[in-house]
């Protein structure tokens, strides 16, 4: 299983969601959207392996976590609009810190980084942070494959990873180990991340 956290930090938590305003109006959803879109797709199928949770921490509710579970989603297509609508339809239940399906295969809840933190170091998930300044991707397969088997990655949106949720991390590295990961010094869009990820994580899986 290969689970993706996104932390969007300024996406909307509910109120009328414009699908022609993604980028604007709804906090930089088209960067969540991309996100979902590059974790679950591949040409003509779905990663049915792939979990994809968006932190969503701004206005007007409590911060929510949507997931997108790549095993039981329907109604997905490859296009921004396509995320966009099931998230709008997500954010249409009533806040409850219990997950509820809102379309197959989506689910949402009350929730922040640290809710996931929390239950994925319970189920001791490898949990990589991934970071222009951590150990490079490739020299990480090489010495340590390990931490790519079960693997949670979280990344940030446009704005990176801000200090609130670097504290959370910072709480858990204490009694976790999280691991900081690089693709190198540039800083990359979140969705080229992920597929990054993808490319070197299924290549080092083919090899084996
Ligand atoms: C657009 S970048 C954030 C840029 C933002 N200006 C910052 O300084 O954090 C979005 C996210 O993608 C991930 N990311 C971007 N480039 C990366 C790289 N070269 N290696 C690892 N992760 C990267 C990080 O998780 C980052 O929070």
């Amino acid at each position: 299983m290969k689970d993706f956290i996104i932390i969007g930090n300024k996406a909307v938590t509910g109120g009328k969601i414009s699908l022609n305003d993604l980028c604007g109006s709804a906090g930089r959803m088209d960067v969540m959207c991309r996100c979902i879109t590059a974790s679950l797709f591949v040409s003509f199928g779905m990663r049915r392996d792939v979990n994809v949770h968006i932190v969503l921490k701004g206005p007007p509710s409590n911060p929510k976590i949507v997931r997108f579970s790549g095993e039981y989603l329907r109604y997905l297509n490859p296009d921004e609009r396509s995320a966009g609508s099931l998230i709008q339809k997500a954010l249409l239940l009533p806040e409850n810190d219990i997950e509820k399906e809102s379309t197959p295969g989506v689910y949402v809840r009350t929730g922040t980084l640290e809710t996931l933190i929390r239950e994925f170091s319970k189920e001791n998930r490898n949990i990589i942070l991934m970071d222009e300044n951590g150990q490079n991707i490739r020299e990480a397969i090489n010495k340590n494959p390990n931490i790519f088997e079960n693997p949670v990655y979280i990344l940030g949106d446009n704005q990176g990873i801000l200090e609130e949720d670097f504290e959370i991390l910072k709480n858990y590295e204490k009694e976790y180990d999280i691991k900081k990961i690089s693709l190198g010094e540039k800083s990359l869009l979140t969705s080229q991340c992920i597929t990054i990820i993808h490319y070197e994580t299924d290549f080092e899986t083919t090899e084996k």
